[in-house]
């Protein structure tokens, strides 16, 4: 672990050359208890060729973040407001026709379900395939061969066999493997990646992540990958984006916020995730508390209640004011730069080895 040293000027990480700009995203649900607010003002950048990490504990609005980028969302119980830019163009006003033409095509996902992606009732070939042709103008014979490619590269044993398989022939990691190929059979410049890996045992996981790698490197696409796996985010993020309660909590490269997080969630995050490579003998600390109710967020900063560090911030402001995250390598927090070094040095980074 290093020392802390002075980020504050460094280049940010959001740029102008934003692939996919998210400003402001407000996700609702209507429910039968109420309004879920389960994105609430998020912002956030991705560069072509790079890799966002995004973490955040369960029920943090990661994968409705990334369903309503693709606008995988039901209009009929979900209002959405704010930009989502890809390429310069908003994807919140983009008709459903022209959504679905990009889908699969210029943006795709892997889903953290992978039965959601796959429908029971055609072969796995035809479904990699099916994409390829409509977005292309493949032949079906063409289509059928980039199956079996797409096939044997995510590592399916008889390829050849196998594209005439039905999902539920497939076992668990299988189907995992075969919507990975399926969002990647037309090279997509965002490839959102919502825990593709969880179900793999480790040989496989490095494969398909080095699978993403490639596609990144010959296409410069850009991916959005959320796990709660540190070891996998710090292999294949640039950046991290932490998130808490549908809102983003801190941002920076993920060296950095890996190196010398400075939000007290973030801080109770990574001493509750094991560590690639740490030492055993820490043992890993739940955050005390629950996350909060979307129904009725708490007021101000919405860590405050679980937060062990608002004494040091004067008067009530945790519990009244919403801190802002700035731009850049930012955290979303009242406690001032000095305070969050100093809490970080003395309690936090020995519980980080
Ligand atoms: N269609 C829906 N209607 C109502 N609430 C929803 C709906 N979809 C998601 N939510 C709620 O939105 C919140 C964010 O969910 P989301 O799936 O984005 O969490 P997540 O960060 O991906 O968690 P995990 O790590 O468990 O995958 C959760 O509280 C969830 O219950
Ligand atoms: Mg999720």
């Amino acid at each position: 672990m290093s020392t802390l040293t002075k980020t504050e000027g460094e280049k940010a990480p959001t740029g102008p050359d934003s692939f996919l700009s998210v400003r402001d995203l407000r996700v609702r649900f209507s429910t039968e208890d109420g309004i879920v607010k389960a994105v609430d003002g998020l912002s956030f950048d991705v560069e072509r060729g790079k890799t966002l990490g995004i973490v955040g504990e369960s029920g943090s609005g990661k994968s409705v973040t990334n369903l309503t980028v693709l606008g995988l969302h039901n209009p009929k119980t979900t209002t959405v407001e704010g930009e989502i830019l890809l390429d310069g163009q908003d994807l919140v006003t983009t008709p459903e026709k022209e959504l679905e033409k990009l889908r699969g095509n210029k943006v795709a996902m892997i889903f953290q379900d992978p039965l959601t992606a796959l429908s029971p009732y055609y072969t796995v070939g035809r479904q990699i395939a099916e994409p390829f042709m409509k977005h292309t103008g493949a032949s079906k014979k063409e289509a059928r061969e980039r199956a079996i490619e797409m096939l044997t590269k995510v590592g399916i044993p008889q390829p050849k066999t196998r594209v005439d398989d039905y999902p539920h022939q497939f076992s668990g990691g299988m189907r995992q493997r075969a919507m990975i190929a399926m969002a990647l059979v037309c090279d997509p410049d965002l490839l959102i990646a919502d825990e593709p890996t969880t179900a793999l045992d480790v040989t496989v996981q490095a494969q398909i992540l080095d699978l993403l790698k490639d596609l990144q490197q010959e296409f410069g696409s850009a991916i959005i990958f959320i796990t709660h796996d540190l070891g996998v985010i710090s292999d294949m993020a640039d950046d991290l984006l932490v998130m808490y309660s549908g809102r983003a909590v801190e941002r920076g490269s993920v060296r950095e916020v890996l190196r010398e997080p400075r939000h007290p969630y973030t801080w109770g995050l990574l001493s509750s995730m094991p560590r690639l490579g740490g030492s055993t003998s820490q043992p890993l600390t739940p955050i005390p508390g629950s996350p909060p109710s979307l129904l009725n967020p708490p007021s101000g900063c919405p860590f405050h209640p679980r937060c062990t560090f608002t004494d040091k911030v004067s008067g009530d402001r945790c519990s009244t004011e919403r801190p802002a995250l700035g731009t850049g390598r930012a955290a979303a927090c009242h406690l001032t730069a000095e305070q969050k070094q100093t809490i970080f040095i003395d309690k936090i980074q020995p519980r980080l080895r």
